[in-house]
């Protein structure tokens, strides 16, 4: 990117990401969407104060989000459609846990000053037991992490798509098993474990279910820090390990390593990049966790301390980075 292409007051403004998420969690578009346009009435329908509303609508309507055809009224163009898609607006939505996202930002000067995760100084808690002590945030984030926040995810988690050999599955911090039930319609003669904390497992049954595999499914509600089921061929970690720093990712990779067949697999996608490049991404993860992405030297250097060599990576279909290791 050239000098001149920095707009560097874009750059620096808060304005804009605060009004727009303010916007997604009042429901603002789909209040347009079902013709409600007048900003009093927009503001009686979403349970906030008008004027503010409409100084709120006004930037956004600057920087080309919403139009004002005339004074007071608003109304959706294109880019504000996008908030018509319920996930769009849950990743956005203040109330769920993006709220909790968004607030964590707050704690970067501090992590870059101790290279270390600031959650816990702005909510009270660590970012997973903030979790636990807030049901209804955890279920946002279930969400946000499921089919209503992802989509369809794609089955194609080994690097040369060779299934001959794997008859069990364990989704390791699988979610609500989105995943896994689009793995196992894949591939019918596979079964499939789900592992994810108790809470978490408690809402994966409709899933399975959804998809036609529950006959085909166990779960276990439990902390993958512990021991994990043992004699699966295949041990997933989806957008998993780069939530962890260096000494619990070993720790998880270590569960794998003990809990694999002998010519078992783990496999990772998501959080590692292909080569020696420095990766770059999953900067919230800094304030949120201490966890970040690695590439695949650090990645082999992690593995290596589980017992684990790194047999194969590449890109999946999907355009993901694969790693797959194997007990050493
Ligand atoms: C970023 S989500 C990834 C979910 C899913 N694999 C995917 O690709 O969408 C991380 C998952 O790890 C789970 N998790 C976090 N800590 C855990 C622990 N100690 N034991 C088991 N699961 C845990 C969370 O509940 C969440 O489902």
């Amino acid at each position: 990117m050239s000098d001149e292409e920095v707009d560097f007051r874009a750059l620096s403004d808060l304005a804009t990401p605060w009004c727009v998420r303010v916007v997604a969690t009042l429901g603002v578009a789909e209040h347009m969407a079902a013709g409600v346009t007048h900003v009093d009435e927009l503001a009686r329908k979403a349970d906030c104060d008008g004027d503010s509303l409409a100084r709120v609508l006004r930037h956004l309507v600057d920087k080309g989000l919403f139009q004002e055809p005339a004074e007071a009224e608003f109304t959706l163009n294109e880019p504000a459609r996008v908030l018509l898609d319920p996930r769009v607006r849950g990743g956005l939505d203040l109330d769920g846990s993006a709220g909790r996202l968004a607030g964590a930002w707050s704690g970067l000067l501090a992590a870059v000053r101790t290279g270390r995760p600031t959650y816990e100084r702005v909510f009270g808690l660590p970012f997973w037991q903030d979790l636990e002590a807030n049901p209804d945030i955890a279920a946002s984030y279930d969400r946000l992490m499921g089919l209503q926040g992802r989509g369809v995810p794609d089955p194609a988690i080994l690097v040369d798509d060779d299934w001959a050999d794997v008859r069990h599955v364990v989704d390791v911090g699988g979610g609500t098993g989105a995943m896994l039930a689009e793995i196992l319609r894949a591939h019918p003669r596979v079964r499939g474990t789900l592992v994810d904390l108790p809470r978490t497992v408690a809402r994966s049954a409709e899933v399975f279910e959804a998809a036609g595999v529950a006959d085909r499914v166990t779960v276990s509600g439990q902390s993958f820090l512990d021991p994990l089921p043992g004699g699966a061929d295949v041990y997933l970690l989806a957008s998993v390990l780069l939530d962890w720093p260096d000494d619990q990712a070993i720790t998880l990779l270590t569960r794998c390593a003990e809990a694999a067949a002998p010519n078992g697999r783990v496999v990772v996608i998501g959080g590692v990049t292909p080569g020696s490049a420095a990766s770059k991404g999953a900067l919230v993860l800094m304030v949120m966790t201490g966890g970040r992405t690695r590439n695949l030297d650090q990645f082999r250097a992690l593995a290596a301390k589980a017992g684990l060599t790194v047999t194969a990576s590449g890109q999946g279909p999907s355009g993901r980075f694969i790693v797959e290791s194997r007990p050493a």
